[in-house]
């Protein structure tokens, strides 16, 4: 059975002439998931469209085109008929929420949200968790977590999400924006803020959004929890407990003017810097089996010395999730390294 994936028009406008190279990239740690083997993948144009080509060596079951659907840069999935038609094969990807949860936020520093679903979608494949990639429950972690876009995405997975940032503009305009969501799609939520002291000092502020996707889920008491801390990231050991998330992922400081603004203690504009101090809390903070998925600019921090420091703080490099290198910009070659904690 041959396949033909089209891939969306943003995915053109975020990585330009290298989309259907990451598309490939994505779809090969996919690959791992499926319970079919795929087979002749190539990049292909048809009549001027982007597609990517499969065969795998039957009709792929249910489950498979349910993960597939998810792809961050999946538009429509084809099977290619004996006589080269295109037979559409109907998406099914996790939307627990509107997309305008994903698409609405836009400032200056945002992480592109189709990259972010891809940075998500690898660190929870090369997981221990990937099992559960459709089925929600998984705790993401994202320690520079901005306003919030791998927080939004993991909520639209039906996961859970656990945020810090050191800005605390970001984390008002993050929870404003969230509370006016969910009040405006009149989805049952509650509330929690208070301040974390230790040593007679406030070493962060917590704010946790519980929430119910649907009044379905309220009634059956399925409920997705949100913590956002505003604090420097590298307190998080006087803030959290050792094992307390699934999946880390995270994208640098790009370490020039958009990707690092102001935090009160000054942001690091040296994200190796940053990056060294960080590794061990983090690491401390994945659950055994847990994987880490970074983003980083390669002009500012190549990714050996990523690599390196990932390496020190106890976590294996999966040298499996390759081939994200792209060009964002003329400051910014963003690439993708994934590792894992043993279990
Ligand atoms: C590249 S941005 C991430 C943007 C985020 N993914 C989003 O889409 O909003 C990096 C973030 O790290 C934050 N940051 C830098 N140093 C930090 C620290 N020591 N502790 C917590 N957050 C920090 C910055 O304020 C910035 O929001």
């Amino acid at each position: 059975m041959r396949y033909a994936l089209l891939l969306a028009p943003s995915a053109n406008h975020v990585y330009a002439a290298q989309a259907p190279a990451l598309a490939r990239a994505e779809l090969a740690v996919f690959a791992g998931a499926l319970a079919t083997p795929l087979d002749e993948v190539a990049e292909t144009t048809v009549a001027g469209v982007d597609y990517l080509v499969f065969e795998a060596p039957g009709r792929l079951p249910a489950r498979d085109v349910a993960l597939l659907s998810n792809l961050s840069a999946a538009y429509a999935l084809f099977e290619v008929t004996d006589d080269d038609l295109l037979r559409p094969v109907e998406l099914t990807p996790l939307a627990r929420y509107d997309t305008d949860l994903i698409t609405i936020p836009k400032y200056a520093g945002k992480t592109n949200e189709q990259f972010t679903r891809l940075l998500l979608n690898v660190t929870l494949l090369a997981s221990d968790s990937a099992g559960r990639f459709l089925d929600g429950g998984v705790v993401v972690g994202d320690p520079l977590c901005g306003r919030g876009t791998t927080l939004n995405q993991a909520l639209m997975y039906g996961h859970d999400g656990l945020g810090i940032e050191i800005d605390g503009k970001d984390v008002e305009i993050y929870l404003s924006f969230l509370k006016t969501y969910l009040k405006r799609k009149r989805l049952k939520h509650t509330t929690d803020f208070h301040p974390v002291r230790r040593d007679k000092r406030t070493v962060a502020r917590r704010m946790e959004v519980v929430v119910a996707a649907s009044k379905d889920d309220h009634r059956s008491g399925v409920t997705q929890k949100l913590v956002v801390l505003h604090a420097d990231t590298l307190d998080a050991q006087a803030v959290l407990r050792p094992a307390c998330v699934d999946v880390i992922v995270t994208d640098l400081p790009y370490g020039v003017a958009h990707g690092s603004h102001g935090g009160e203690r000054g942001v690091s504009r040296r994200p190796a810097q940053l990056l060294a101090a960080a590794l061990p809390e983090w690491e401390r903070l994945l659950r055994p089996g847990g994987a880490m998925g970074l983003s980083f600019n390669t002009r500012v921090s190549p990714r050996d010395e990523v690599a390196e420091l990932v390496e020190e703080s106890g976590l294996t490099v999966a040298d499996d999730v390759t081939g994200f290198l792209h060009r964002v910009d003329q400051t910014v070659e963003r690439d993708v390294l994934v590792a894992r904690k043993p279990a």
